[in-house]
């Protein structure tokens, strides 16, 4: 289930950065970016891109049917947003460095340890535009030293509401 926080900070971020082209690093099931792919369809334009590598092990890890990629494209099918999302499968630090576009929101929920934090933050951050916002899930005790250890080494400080975290880098950060 969705939590209350990250719904309503993942609607607000869409909002306050009029986001048309959105990147969410970590797409495990599609049903987390729901607030973002929302937003896009209510102003019916817009773009999300899913960057997962879509290789756990889900069949055995959730006794789902299909494998991880197949149940992701179902789950946004029946939820009517094929439209608006272009899946991108690989690392995350990979697919930044042959990303071509510039976003308005960027969505930070993939690997929770500090490294794996900060190599995706310092890899999207470059396609960030300016005004846009930065964003993720996970700011709470339980990912003290993965998440939030990851955002005071790369931000120093960052707004959070809940577990739910965003940044709003100025042109000179
Ligand atoms: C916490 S889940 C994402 C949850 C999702 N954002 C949501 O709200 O439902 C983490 C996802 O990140 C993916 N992932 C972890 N590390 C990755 C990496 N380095 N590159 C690409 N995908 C990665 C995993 O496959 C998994 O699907």
């Amino acid at each position: 289930m969705l939590d209350n926080n990250v719904v309503k900070g993942l609607c607000e971020c869409v909002v306050k950065s009029q986001a048309r082209l959105c990147v969410e690093v970590g797409s495990y099931l599609g049903t987390g970016s729901t607030p973002i792919l929302a937003g896009l369809m209510a102003a019916r334009k817009g773009r999300l891109f899913c960057v997962d590598h879509f290789s756990m092990d889900l069949m055995r890890l959730q006794k789902l049917d299909a494998p991880h990629y197949e149940q992701f494209l179902a789950n946004i099918h029946a939820m009517g947003f094929d439209e608006f999302i272009t899946p991108i499968r690989g690392k995350s630090a990979e697919v930044a460095q042959t990303f071509t576009e510039t976003a308005d929101l960027i969505y930070i929920d993939a690997g929770h340890e500090r490294q794996q934090v900060e190599t995706d933050l310092r890899a999207w951050l470059p396609h960030l535009r300016d005004g846009g916002i930065i964003c993720g899930d996970d700011a709470d005790h339980a990912y003290r030293e993965g998440v939030v250890g990851a955002l005071e080494s790369v931000f120093g400080s960052f707004q959070q509401q809940g577990r739910f975290w965003w940044v709003q880098p100025t042109p000179t950060d």
